[in-house]
């Protein structure tokens, strides 16, 4: 492992990141399992990219089908990215029904930002100060904890607005969140940069995913639309039926956007992201640049992203992450109650966690507590994370056919690491 590490400094260069404090090197997957190197078995409560299941046998036969006929781009007529683009648009309300596929969700996004621009004549976004939206130039601004040391001045277009936090900032019908929207457009507006567009995942995902009511977003969408921008909703980790209520985000969340980005599961590991949008944006945008994408919406990719479709309608896995979400809330909450360290649970269908205190009335976040709770998880066998503002929720998103026996062996696991760490808090 040491070998690995001091390769990968040698040729990937320095600041790369890892995760954990003892990288786990893996070299296989199957379903909700991985492999490292000496055959230890880890269970996979994490990776939301091998959305149908690592290694999902429908999706590797399609790949293979598709790859040994052909494999070419968008320029030569083929059905294929016709056919899934129809597919994928019948599960978006109206009038979200054009599509452009890309290979990362940071190109979904950029064009996004663009197809704002191009709407608006402007030039202004709006985000939270606790997100991630990807690594393109303008995307990269996007995310205050990794403002580039270079990037074209492109901050300047900026405002960041103070993410939710269900646990401590009392909003329960987003109407604060709205307020502050509300006050970045008009800062936005007074600057003569003028306001473009509002930019959020759905559920806050990298922000600590709060506890939102149904409907949450409506306000501040409604605020951005008032001002003649346009609402972006990023489901790139929300979108495929994740949250099991609905297969998108945005349609929990009550709100209609103008487009919808997505990305990490939509191709099961294989590199395929896109936007949604209406005809009449869509129109704008490709009137306005000649947006060509080498390898996005090669027949491979959109047999990849067919089959993940395929395989989530047919095992009913968005019904599924519902009724695991409900179960994993009532488990988190059992362990809650044995222990005060978890200060709030949270679960919107197949993604869970709880957030670790240090005292429930300062509510101060339990940083390092959590960072052990991960490592000694890792140890275990068992593959999670954390995220937030604080880096102080555990982040569990596992691929979709997460089952019960599986929370089972999570649950028992966690008991027992959590009783031994809070032994030294
Ligand atoms: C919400 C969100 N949007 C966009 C991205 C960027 O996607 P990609 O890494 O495919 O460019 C990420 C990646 O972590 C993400 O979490």
């Amino acid at each position: 492992m040491q070998d690995l590490v001091a390769r990968r400094r040698a040729l990937l260069g320095p600041n790369v990141s890892t995760f954990y404090d003892e990288p786990v090197h893996i070299v296989r997957g199957e379903g909700v399992w991985l492999w490292d190197a000496d055959g230890r078995k880890y269970l996979d409560c994490y990776n939301n990219v091998p959305h149908v299941g690592h290694c999902n046998p429908r999706v590797v036969e399609a790949i293979c089908k598709q790859a040994s006929t052909l494999n070419t781009h968008t320029r030569y007529l083929h059905e294929g990215i016709l056919n899934y683009v129809e597919r994928l648009t019948a599960t978006f309300d109206d009038p979200l029904k054009t599509a452009i596929l890309t290979c990362t969700g940071s190109e979904a996004n950029d064009i996004a930002l663009r197809m704002a621009e191009a709407m608006t004549g402007k030039r202004g976004i709006i985000a939270t100060d606790a997100t991630y939206h990807g690594n393109t130039t303008l995307v990269s601004h996007l995310s205050k904890s990794n403002v580039p040391e270079v990037g074209f001045g492109l901050d300047q277009y900026l405002r960041h607005v103070e993410a939710p936090d269900s646990l401590r900032i009392s909003d329960p019908d987003g109407q604060h969140f709205a307020a502050k929207v509300q006050e970045a457009i008009d800062d936005l507006e007074q600057s003569g940069i003028g306001f473009a567009a509002l930019i959020v995942c759905p559920l806050f995902l990298n922000e600590g995913f709060p506890t939102q009511k149904e409907g949450w977003l409506k306000p501040a969408a409604e605020a951005a639309r008032r001002a003649g921008g346009l609402v972006i909703c990023d489901e790139v980790q929300s979108g495929f039926g994740r949250c099991g209520t609905h297969f998108w985000a945005h349609q929990k969340q009550g709100v209609i956007p103008d487009i919808v980005t997505m990305g990490k599961p939509m191709g099961n590991g294989h590199p395929v992201a896109g936007l949604v949008t209406s005809a009449e944006i869509m129109a704008r945008f490709r009137k306005s640049f000649r947006y060509f994408n080498t390898f996005g919406g090669n027949p491979v990719s959109c047999a990849a992203a067919m089959a993940v479709l395929e395989e989530l309608q047919e095992k009913q896995l968005q019904d599924h992450a519902r009724k695991m979400g409900l179960l994993a809330y009532d488990r988190l909450m059992e362990l809650a109650a044995k222990y005060p360290v978890i200060g709030d649970v949270r679960q919107s269908g197949m993604v869970f966690g709880a957030e670790f205190v240090l005292d429930h009335d300062s509510k101060e976040p339990a940083v390092s507590f959590t960072d052990r709770v991960v490592n000694k998880m890792r140890h275990r066998g068992f593959i999670l994370s954390k995220l937030g503002r604080h880096k102080n929720t555990l982040k569990i998103r596992p691929p979709m056919p997460f089952a019960e026996e599986h929370l089972d062996l999570l649950i028992t696991a966690l008991d027992e690491v959590i009783g031994e760490a809070v032994k030294s808090i």
